[in-house]
């Protein structure tokens, strides 16, 4: 059986404190880690004219866009929700991409009265595009024909995708374009998240590239995020020799043989947070039943989907009994679905009622994807400052505010 292992640089003391401190269900994330990340992908991009973006649906706290902000990120906003908060932050318009997928009109005017640039992945959007801002500057999301992905469900490029407008589609864009005097002064592609083989981006980006010529107003080629981060013992993390000679010499040689000065994007989000994030449960009820060990927990598939939604593995470590040996144990939440599953079969120390155990790796897509089903309100957010200072970034929510909340308007009719 595997040991269970402490991930990253967490100690088991500072996240017992903050469970005693702030209870249970908590995310904690540490900044260090964050800034660690953002600093070892700009290491790895030098000698090549780039602009990095971060991709804020996999964590939107305030406190962490602030952290990357100061690492010279800019941002992928994808609705307005994003917009308007990355705004707040302090992003300025130009630091900000707008990722349309399947958007409104109402949302398009949204995107040009904030002075962003939009990129479009539908023939009929750059239509509207066009007559509604005839001169305007647009980027264009391409679909290489080649995807990849932890889990089909994160495949964003590829034959069976909605995204993306497919590469021999060009020149109806070139049409549409020219009809409207628009210019295309990026082209983008995000392949897919969870993306484990540089070769595979290689070859995407190769097809992209080939096409750059085709854009005559062309500044930026934007290669999307999807860089994996090592979830399981077993999985390496990512290598970036091999991402320097697959991808930034492909980018570099492109622009010398062109002799052209394109600019190139990047727009990570789970690379830059996942690493950074735990979620602290508590484990509150421990059964035997046909043979299993169920350790049910204080928290569920509502806080963090992605065990149930991809079968996604996450590290799970028994802080509260840190030096005991493991056992083999189903550990659930607290959601009425079968589904609820953190982990299938895990070898984990001893849980006993009341342990403290934290699910690593949940910086990305964690609070992010969480929920109130069940009406469970959201998790507490604490970050560990570089200083190891200790700050709530978001208190817990009682289940009576959370209903306050979200009914007020009704109440407030009713009564
Ligand atoms: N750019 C675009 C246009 C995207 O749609 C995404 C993610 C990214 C960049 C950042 O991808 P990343 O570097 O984080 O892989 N919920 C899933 C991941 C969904 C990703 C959606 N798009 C998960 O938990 O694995």
């Amino acid at each position: 059986m595997r040991p269970p292992s402490l991930k990253s640089s967490f100690q088991v003391n500072t996240l017992l404190e903050i469970a005693n401190q702030f209870g249970t269900p908590t995310y904690v994330y540490d900044e260090r880690i964050i800034r660690q990340q953002c600093q070892l992908l700009k290491k790895h991009l030098t000698g090549i004219h780039t602009r990095l973006l971060y991709a804020m649906k996999a964590n939107s706290h305030p406190a962490i866009l602030e952290i990357i902000r100061s690492e010279g990120f800019g941002i992928d906003a994808v609705s307005p929700g994003e917009l308007y908060l990355a705004q707040k932050v302090g992003f300025s318009p130009e630091e900000i991409l707008y990722t349309a997928n399947n958007i409104t009109d109402e949302e398009m005017h949204l995107t040009q009265k904030a002075g962003v640039l939009l990129n479009v992945g539908e023939l009929s959007r750059l239509e509207r595009f066009g007559q509604s801002y005839p001169g305007g500057d647009i980027c264009i999301r391409l679909n290489p024909q080649i995807g990849s992905g932890h889990h089909e469900h994160v495949i964003t490029a590829g034959k069976t995708t909605k995204f993306g407008i497919p590469v021999h589609e060009i020149s109806k864009v070139l049409d549409i374009a020219n009809r409207y005097h628009v210019r295309i002064t990026g082209i983008h592609q995000h392949i897919g998240s969870g993306i484990s083989s540089m070769k595979v981006l290689g070859e995407a980006i190769g097809v992209l590239l080939k096409h750059a010529a085709d854009f005559p107003d062309l500044q930026f080629v934007n290669i999307g995020g999807g860089f994996n981060i090592p979830y399981h013992p077993d999985d390496t993390p990512i290598d970036f020799e091999n991402f320097h000679t697959s991808i930034v010499s492909l980018l570099k040689d492109t622009n010398e043989k062109a002799n052209q000065k394109l600019e190139y994007w990047f727009e990570p989000g789970r690379f830059l947070v996942a690493e950074s994030g735990a979620l602290l449960v508590r484990s509150n009820t421990i059964k035997e039943a046909n043979g299993r060990t169920f350790a049910g927990t204080d928290s569920g598939m509502n806080q963090l989907i992605r065990p149930a939604l991809y079968q996604a593995y996450h590290e799970i470590f028994n802080v509260s009994n840190a030096q005991a040996s493991p056992s083999s144990y189903e550990i659930v939440g607290n959601i009425c679905e079968s589904g609820d599953i953190f982990a299938k079969n895990r070898s984990v120390q001893q849980i006993r009622e009341g342990d403290i155990l934290a699910i690593f790796d949940a910086g990305a897509y964690g609070i992010a994807m969480a929920s109130i089903y069940n009406l469970r309100p959201f998790p507490a957010e604490v970050l560990i400052r570089e200083d190891r200072s200790i700050t709530c970034i978001r208190t817990r929510q009682s289940p009576e505010d959370l209903i306050h909340t979200m009914f007020a308007s009704y109440f407030d009719d009713a009564s």
